[in-house]
């Protein structure tokens, strides 16, 4: 039996597995660990499942002590979790990827919809008690049909957005650090182009890179700046990928013509200057949030903590 740390509470059947095999310490709450309850929430632990709320760095990792084998992130972007610190003390870090890859394509291509048909501003109209009718020239939005998609970060969640794209009539164009799934660009009559000529050339720009020192602010002003001042941008990957001043810098002057976010700079903190414009839409990071996909998630966590613990390859380990 050793002793197992869910720091938050865990949609499914993840604890009752975990508890079939293991002493499990179970924290059913959802907001994230104050730092004063860590040492005895996290004392003699030797697994830890996290979630986003919750920053995985070296006084974390000390709570726990030197028998903690594994840390189980119940999200596919990990960087909530300080990896050096982990590899220094040999806990193995694993994330969910794949099973949340539709649900938050879905969510991507929800806020491309959203942002180029005004529906965010159309329903606030509806609500708002003003008299309204068909209008010949009330909330024209913009077709998608026929324009070309871009997706930065080709990954598994950019692939899936384009395929919807594709369902939609758009032509796609792909960036990225490494070469996307030959295969893949094939099925989609995809193009693989550098990072500036898909901003210069897209219609829709949709983020999908994870966050790293590499990629923070990679939508910064000059990106920005190449893109049609007639573009959306789209962000459902992590805020801090986007210079949210730039943004709006862009917005204001005209030089870009909306945004669809599900992720911020500073969660749950929303730039003002986003929150005054009705050619931007926000979500509330739900990239993931269906209840199959939650449970998904939370179950892949739990494999990954039973392989480590039974001395075997976790399924998704980060590298
Ligand atoms: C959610 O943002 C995730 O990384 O899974
Ligand atoms: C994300 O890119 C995933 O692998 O699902």
């Amino acid at each position: 039996m050793a002793g197992v740390v869910v720091t938050s509470r865990l949609p499914g059947t993840a604890v009752e597995r975990l508890r079939a095999e293991h002493e499990v310490r179970y924290r059913d709450e959802d907001s994230p660990v104050p730092a004063a309850d860590r040492p005895v929430l996290l004392a003699g632990a030797e697994a830890v499942v996290v979630t986003l709320g919750h920053r995985v760095d070296a006084a974390f990792l000390d709570a726990a002590g030197p028998g903690l084998k594994v840390v189980a992130n119940v999200a596919v972007g990990y960087d909530n979790v300080d990896l050096d610190a982990c590899r220094e003390r040999g806990v193995v870090v694993t994330n969910t990827p794949g099973v949340l890859t539709d649900a938050t394509a879905d969510i991507a291509f929800s806020l491309v919809l959203m942002v180029t048909r005004r529906l965010a501003e159309a329903e606030r109209e509806v609500r708002s008690g003003r008299p309204w009718g068909f209008g010949m020239f009330q909330l024209l939005g913009t077709s998608v049909h026929g324009k070309a998609i871009g997706i930065l970060g080709p990954g598994a969640i950019g692939l899936a957005t384009a395929r919807r794209a594709r369902a939609f009539g758009m032509s796609v164009l792909l960036s990225g650090r490494s070469a996307p799934d030959p295969q893949a660009v094939a099925d989609l009559d995809a193009e693989v182009v550098g990072a500036d000529e898909l901003l210069g050339r897209s219609d829709v720009v949709s983020v999908h890179v994870p966050l790293s020192a590499a990629t923070r602010h990679l939508v910064d002003a000059a990106a920005l700046a190449r893109m049609k001042p007639t573009a959306f941008l789209v962000n459902t990957a992590r805020g801090p990928v986007v210079d949210e001043a730039a943004l709006v810098a862009a917005l204001e002057g005209g030089r870009l013509a909306g945004a669809g976010l599900d992720v911020f700079e500073d969660e749950p903190r929303v730039h003002p200057g986003l929150l005054a414009r009705d050619d931007v839409v926000l979500l509330p990071h739900i990239g993931s949030a269906t209840v199959e996909t939650r449970a998904a998630m939370a179950g892949l966590a739990a494999d990954n903590v039973l392989a480590v613990l039974a001395g075997r390859e976790p399924p998704t380990p980060v590298r």
